[in-house]
């Protein structure tokens, strides 16, 4: 390890069948008003906004909502929510649902006493927080972003055509989670896939990179190991409660700040992600899956001998009398066989991009410099064209 680091994570979970009884423990910690945040309807379908509701009422709290955060939310929907938990004198954001309602709940914690424009304060200038921010925690339906346990807020602006994320301090951090298993089953299984390869993503996103011997990398091959072995049980049962006990519990251990440690990352297949998303409001998930194997094809080369070891350490390929190519490429091949096996997007053509968009695509992806690779721009257009 030869980063060096301050690591502290301030997030309460309740895992398992009887989670929801620590909202019991937590709401006494909180003032009377609460702002009930919620996505499009899945938790009234599902029974668990009635669940809510009653431990809310039963521990004597004025209830307020704000509904309909859509998959990737907006910032004119941002402004609504802002509004909301102010007019609510909201002392507690409870965010019930996906990453979605938990990045929106913690953006507008950060908003709510501030009188500048949030888009330009965190999304343009990236200021930190200089108001009181209202706490948020949540209770998830949805698995992958990890947001239940980070500081992590991505937020579109439609108008601007761009998909920003702001990583906040640990003041920002849901102050608690509530994790059930059982509450994921509902699920699309088109979203239960886009979850389980955004893991694999954020893992992915934070394993290649650096060249010394380093505890999180070996923290990342365990979880990708759970991870693979998990999905591939889940995409046949979804309501098989190890496996997807096992992804929720990957989930947040990939985006709870810990695998980073010592380490750059790199976050190009965000980046990218993103970028496709702000034009095509395409499902997360899938944005990454389908500029995955063309980027890390490209990267290959210039990471050759982690992507070695990828292969061996992740995807059981035998190295004996291969060259590295071989065997790097045989790993992302494996790879991309279990992205079939899961019905992962393979392109972006079936997010319906077209070779006319990527000029643009390319303009709104931003880019980082803690990969094996810095991309310039015509790196971006080539492995976007190759995407299609
Ligand atoms: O809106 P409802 O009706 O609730 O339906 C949602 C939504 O349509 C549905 N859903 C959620 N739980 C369900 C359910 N349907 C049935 N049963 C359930 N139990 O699923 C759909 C997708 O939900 P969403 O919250 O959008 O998905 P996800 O959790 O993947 O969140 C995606 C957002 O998180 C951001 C993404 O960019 C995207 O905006 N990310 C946040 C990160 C972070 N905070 O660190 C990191 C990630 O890389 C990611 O960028
Ligand atoms: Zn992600």
């Amino acid at each position: 390890m030869l980063g060096k680091f301050t690591y502290s994570n301030p997030t309460k979970l309740y895992f398992g069948k009887e989670a929801l009884d620590g909202l019991n423990e937590e709401l006494p910690k909180y003032g009377k008003n609460v702002l009930l945040i919620y996505g499009g309807g899945s938790i009234k379908a599902n029974g668990i906004y009635d669940k809510v509701i009653e431990i809310l009422k039963a521990n004597g709290k004025n209830i307020y909502e704000d509904s309909g955060v859509m998959p990737n939310p907006t910032y004119d929907k941002l402004q609504e929510g802002i509004q909301r938990a102010r007019d609510a004198k909201a002392d507690l954001l409870l965010a019930v649902g996906g990453g979605s309602v938990c990045d929106y709940a913690k953006a507008v914690s950060v908003s709510v006493n501030c009188t500048e424009d949030a888009w330009d304060k965190y999304f343009v200038r990236f200021d930190d927080v200089s108001c009181k921010i209202v706490p948020v925690g949540s209770v998830l339906t949805m698995v992958g972003t990890g947001s239940e346990m980070n500081g992590g807020s991505v937020i579109t602006n439609t108008k601007q055509k761009l998909k920003i994320g702001h990583v906040f301090d640990e003041n920002v951090f849901p102050k608690f989670s509530i994790l059930n298993p059982e509450y994921t089953y509902t699920l699309p299984k088109y979203q239960m896939v886009a979850g389980i390869f955004d893991i694999m993503s954020h893992i992915l996103e934070q394993y290649f990179s650096g060249n010394d011997d380093n505890t999180s990398d070996y923290i990342m091959e365990g979880l990708l190991h759970s991870l693979i072995h998990s999905s591939k049980i889940a995409v046949q049962n979804p309501t098989d409660y190890e496996a997807r006990s096992n992804i929720m519990w990957i989930a947040t251990w990939a985006l709870n700040t810990l695998v980073s440690k010592g380490k750059t990352t790199d976050w190009m297949v965000h980046m990218l992600g993103q970028a496709v998303g702000a034009h095509t409001n395409a499902t997360h998930g899938m944005t990454l899956s389908a500029v995955s194997i063309p980027y890390y094809k490209f990267i290959m080369p210039y990471g050759l001998d982690k992507f070695v070891r990828y292969a061996v350490n992740v995807w059981g390929v035998h190295p004996q009398n291969k060259t590295k190519e071989e065997i790097a490429n045989e790993g992302l091949q494996n790879m991309q066989n279990w992205m079939s096996e899961m019905g992962l997007a393979l392109n972006l053509t079936q997010l319906n991009v077209t070779e006319d968009m990527i000029d643009a695509i390319t303009k709104s992806t931003v880019i980082m410099d803690g990969g094996y690779k810095i991309l310039d721009e015509k790196d971006i257009k080539n492995v976007l064209k190759a995407s299609l």
